[in-house]
Order: structure tokens, then C-alpha cells, then sequence
């Protein structure tokens, strides 16, 4: 039994069943055993491996991105460049070396780093020391000014609920057998904000998520953006078709693992459902973009001549490691597909670069 699984044992037999969305905020987050509190979860030696520690080329394509959406505000002399969950700050370092080529641009930045774990912040400190950003927990709601916003992988990371379909309506939590933690799905609460028929026709058992965290970050950045003037873009996996189902997984060392077993030892994340979160940004008085997939946005951006570009003074075998990564990042096999790309926009003389035909 992990610490944290003695903990959390301990707190269900006191209190009874504690709700999935609960059971996964304590796996990520609890103070000292939470998955992101604790160990380095990145790279090759960690649990899994994201698109920055991929390739260069991905954080370089979005800081170009970003050096684009600057131009499309009018090149403000000050802009917010804030970044969510920026793990080991790679995606940030890739940017702003890319973005150089507007000095402009990086004479106009304000950049803010919104971090929830202290550990990650010290690593991100520590990569980035020749920049200077400010790091916050949550999202810094008094920023002044265009803000320009991005997240990979942030979302799929915030907590979910779920629930089973049936009279009455059951929300899914964790509870306790004589073989450890299993799944208990109890009546919800009248004040439940859990509504089936935005899932369309629902049977007797089919699993429904919501992640209010996601929908809450996305509401707020568009609420913020029709303000100040700006855009969002996060990529992350997920679907758009904003259908019913248990997206809910664990993955440790590479390998997909039991949810709940092994709570702060392993990553728990559910698919981001981005058709709810356009919705949501739609209504909070955005532009919204089609999804992309996450091969066509970087193709889009140009990562090909990017790929051409970086093999040109390259020995073989690193000619071999940017063509294994641009697959990797772009194939519908890996990441190409699964993986998407969700902007929304506001104040801007041409839309963000990357969607649409
Ligand atoms: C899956 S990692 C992605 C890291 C990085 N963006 C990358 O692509 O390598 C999720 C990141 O989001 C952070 N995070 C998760 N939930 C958060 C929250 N509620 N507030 C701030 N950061 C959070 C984690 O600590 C971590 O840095």
C-alpha cells in the first residue's frame, strides 16, 4: 500500500466513500503524497512522456504561434504570456528561444507560469532562471492588458466526476472491499450540477464525466479574454464528440495501471471533452475555432520545414531522432490523432494559425 493509500483508507473508513473527483484531487495533489508533489513524474525514467520532451519542435511552433497571435493583436507594447501546468518548463524555454526572432514580441512579454506543485515550480525556476516570470498556484485572475494563453496536457490532469445513468441519478466514489479500494456509485445530491441530457440518449448504467475544473478554467480565461483581449490554445487528448463514457485511467511507467491502485504513485487523467469546453467558451462570449488534431495543427505551423531545417547540419543518428519525433507527434498511429488542439479568440484582426483550412 502506498502512504497516501494508507491515508486515504483511513479517511474512507471514518467518513465513508469519498467521490471519484475527490479520490483523484488527493492522488495529484495531496500535500505530501500527491503524484505531482512528490517525484518527477517526466521523461523517459518517469511515468510518461509529453509532447516538449518529444521534440524542441513543438514549443518552438508554439512560440512562433504565439509571435503571430501578438502580430494579429496589433504587436501591443505589452503582452501576458501565461502558461498552465508547465511541468518541466520545457515548452516555455523551446517558445521563447523560437519567439527571439521578434524581439519585439519578447521586449512586449509579461510571463506568468501557473504551477500548482512546489516541485515543478523549482525545476521550471531552475530551467528558466534567465528569464524573468512570475509563478503563481492559480490562475492569476488580475493580469492587465492582452493575454495570450497555453496549456498542454494541464487539462486532462484536473479532477473529474462521474456519473451512472439511472433512477436516481448515481455519482461514482471510492470505497473500501476486503481487496482495497473499489468503485460505489450513491444517489447524488439535489444540488448536483450533473445533467445526462446534454449526452443525448443515455441507457440504464451508461458512465457520464464532467470535469468542473476544466470547464471553470476555460469559462474563466474566456471571461478574461473578451476583457483584455487575447487568445487560448490547449492541446491535450481527448474527444470531440462530447458522447458519454469512462475516460478515467492510470498510467505508471509507461504502461497503463489500475486507477485505483497505487493512489500518488501513478498519474491519473480522463480524456478532456472538448466539445463541452468550445461550448463553454462560446457562450462566455469568444470566437471559438474548430478542434484540430494535434499532427494537422503542427503541419499547419510548419513543423515540416522545421524537421527539414534542424536535419540539415545533423549527424545521422540525430537525423533519425527528428524524424522518430516528428512521427511521434504527428502520426495518426501516436499522438497525431488522439492528441487535439482547441483555441478560442477575442479582439484579434485575423484568427489564431493552425485551424481551419
Ligand atoms: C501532465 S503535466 C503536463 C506538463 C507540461 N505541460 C508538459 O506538456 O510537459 C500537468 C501539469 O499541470 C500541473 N497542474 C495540474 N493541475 C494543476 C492545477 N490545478 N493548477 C496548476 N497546475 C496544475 C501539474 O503540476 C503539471 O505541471
Amino acid at each position: 500500500m502506498t502512504p497516501l493509500a494508507s491515508l486515504l483508507a483511513e479517511r474512507i473508513k471514518a467518513e465513508g466513500p469519498i467521490s471519484l473527483h475527490d479520490f483523484m484531487q488527493e492522488a495529484l495533489f495531496h500535500p505530501e503524497f500527491g503524484y505531482y508533489v512528490a517525484e518527477p513524474p517526466f521523461g523517459a525514467k518517469g511515468d510518461f512522456v509529453t509532447a516538449p520532451e518529444i521534440s524542441q519542435m513543438f514549443g518552438e511552433l508554439i512560440g512562433l504561434w504565439t509571435v503571430d497571435c501578438w502580430a494579429k493583436l496589433g504587436a501591443p507594447s505589452l503582452i501576458n504570456l501565461i502558461e498552465l501546468g508547465p511541468g518541466n518548463g520545457t515548452l516555455m524555454q523551446d517558445a521563447l528561444r523560437s519567439a527571439k526572432l521578434a524581439p519585439e514580441f519578447i521586449q512586449a512579454l509579461n510571463i506568468h507560469m501557473v504551477e500548482a506543485s512546489d516541485q515543478l515550480q523549482s525545476v521550471q525556476r531552475e530551467k528558466l532562471k534567465d528569464h524573468e516570470i512570475s509563478w503563481h498556484k492559480n490562475f492569476p485572475d488580475n493580469v492587465q492588458g492582452p493575454c495570450l494563453i497555453i496549456g498542454n496536457e494541464f487539462l486532462d490532469a484536473l479532477p473529474i466526476r462521474q456519473f451512472v445513468y439511472s433512477n436516481p441519478l448515481l455519482e461514482r466514489h471510492v470505497a473500501l472491499d476486503e481487496n482495497g479500494f473499489c468503485f460505489e456509485d450513491l444517489p447524488i445530491g439535489r444540488n448536483s450540477d450533473a445533467d445526462p441530457t446534454s449526452f443525448g440518449s443515455l441507457e440504464e448504467g451508461d458512465i457520464f464525466e464532467i470535469c468542473p475544473g476544466a470547464l471553470d478554467t476555460v469559462r474563466n480565461i474566456a471571461r478574461m479574454l473578451t476583457k483584455n483581449s487575447g487568445a487560448a490554445l490547449f492541446l491535450d487528448y481527448g474527444s470531440q464528440s462530447g458522447k458519454a463514457g469512462d475516460s478515467f485511467q492510470a498510467v505508471r511507467h509507461h504502461k497503463f495501471s489500475k486507477p485505483l491502485e497505487n493512489p500518488g504513485q501513478s498519474d491519473l487523467t480522463a480524456h478532456v471533452d472538448f466539445k463541452r469546453l468550445v461550448q463553454a467558451a462560446d457562450q462566455a462570449g469568444c470566437k471559438i475555432l474548430p478542434i484540430e488534431s494535434q499532427g494537422r495543427f503542427l503541419e499547419r505551423l510548419g513543423i515540416e520545414a522545421r524537421v527539414l531545417q534542424l536535419s540539415k547540419n545533423a549527424s545521422e543518428i540525430q537525423k533519425e531522432q527528428i524524424t522518430s519525433a516528428h512521427r511521434r507527434l504527428v502520426s495518426s498511429e501516436e499522438m497525431g490523432t488522439l492528441f487535439k488542439a482547441m483555441s478560442f479568440y477575442c479582439g484579434m484582426m485575423a484568427p489564431p494559425a493552425g485551424f481551419g483550412d
